[in-house]
């Protein structure tokens, strides 16, 4: 039983400077400019430097947040950072985000849950918020994927780009519009095989013969993930929408996991939903796993596109295989 609503009090987003186009991947891969935008959607992306991890970039999008809010760094409770590039193995990412805030004596975690790291943080923190525990949550989307991706690999080199978002889930006051009226989180481990890193955990450790073989890097099968991505965001949207009695042409705007825009073109038929109610800035960042999400709302309120009290639907898929949604009010 909730005991307070969970509100969306602020986003905020960081991107690192250097930006790769279709052409500079010419240079790199079998591939072209044509191929990458008719089949993907993609035009340019963000790439870190060598010296830059994720709790930098992770760290940037949270002050955004924070300073986009009434929300002061001493009132937040907890910190939950969905990612799967993280600065190391352990510590978490969120650990280090703590100490690059100054934050004290309050909990931090990460969470693996591959492109559906943000919604699965956004699940945990309405949780906390919800039954009275916490108050400010910071929610942080971050990947680098461009540190773990084969350069030799056409099928996946050209997709990848790097990024953070963030938000902070505050408890809303009792006649507040603002709030997450739900959220719903799937996985189907039996298919974890279809996209994932395999080298570098307990099963396969570092040696030099898994750096000679690249397996420390993403491997996908592109076809399957696609048509599963299609299946698992409308599954999970549907849900959702069902179970509040609400229908897609009451959502305002829909905010999916960017990873394809033939995928998310795919999602907004089978909603029935036209393409100007879906937020899209896959041309500008590529994949940028659990960072697409809290970027493009982010983006998308800054431009005034989302304003307060607009119903929003956010919906990803990724590894493990992880799908979700979180439906709000802005
Ligand atoms: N440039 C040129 N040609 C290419 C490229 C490229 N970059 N990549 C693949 N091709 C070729 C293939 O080799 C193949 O050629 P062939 O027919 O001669 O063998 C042809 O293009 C078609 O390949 P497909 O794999 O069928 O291409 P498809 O249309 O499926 O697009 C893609 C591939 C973009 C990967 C798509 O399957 C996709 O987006 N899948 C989902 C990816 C995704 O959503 N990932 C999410 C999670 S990522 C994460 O969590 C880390």
């Amino acid at each position: 039983m909730a005991l307070y609503n969970a509100k969306f009090s602020s986003f905020g987003s960081f991107a690192p400077k250097k930006v790769v186009n279709n052409f500079d991947l010419e240079k790199l891969v079998e591939t072209s400019d044509e191929w990458i935008r008719t089949r993907t959607g993609m035009f340019e992306r963000h790439y870190t430097s060598p010296d830059e991890a994720a709790s930098d970039l992770a760290t940037q999008a949270a002050i955004h947040a924070i300073e986009s809010s009434s929300v002061k760094y001493k009132d937040i409770d907890l910190i939950v950072v969905g990612t799967v590039t993280g600065d190391h193995a352990f510590p978490s990412t969120a650990c280090i985000v703590q100490k690059k805030l100054g934050l004290k004596d309050i909990p931090a975690f990460d969470v693996s849950a591959g492109c559906s790291g943000f919604l699965y943080s956004i699940d945990v923190a309405r949780n906390y918020v919800e039954n009275g525990t916490m108050k400010n949550v910071l929610v942080i989307g971050v990947d680098i994927l461009t540190k773990i991706t084969n350069w030799t690999d056409r099928n996946t080199c050209v997709l990848f780009g790097d990024g953070a978002g963030a938000t902070i889930v505050s408890r809303a006051g009792k006649n507040e519009i603002s709030h997450i009226i739900d959220s719903a989180i799937f996985s189907d481990g039996s298919q974890g095989d279809l996209l994932y890193q395999a080298a570098g955990g307990s099963r396969m450790p570092a040696s030099h013969e898994t750096v000679d073989k690249n397996l420390h890097t993403v491997y996908m099968e592109g076809n399957k993930i696609f048509k599963n991505a299609i299946r698992s965001m409308f599954a999970s949207t549907d849900e959702i929408l069902r179970r509040n009695k609400m229908e897609a042409k009451d959502v305002d705007w829909i905010i999916p996991h960017q990873a394809n825009l033939r995928i998310i073109e795919a999602l907004a038929e089978k909603l029935h939903v036209p393409m100007n109610k879906v937020i899209v800035n896959i041309e500008k960042y590529g994949n940028t796993s659990s960072g697409t999400i809290p970027i493009a709302t982010d983006e998308a309120i800054r431009t005034k596109k989302i304003r307060r009290g607009d119903i929003i639907l956010l919906t990803a898929f990724g590894a493990g295989l992880t799908w979700g949604s979180v439906l709000a009010r802005y």
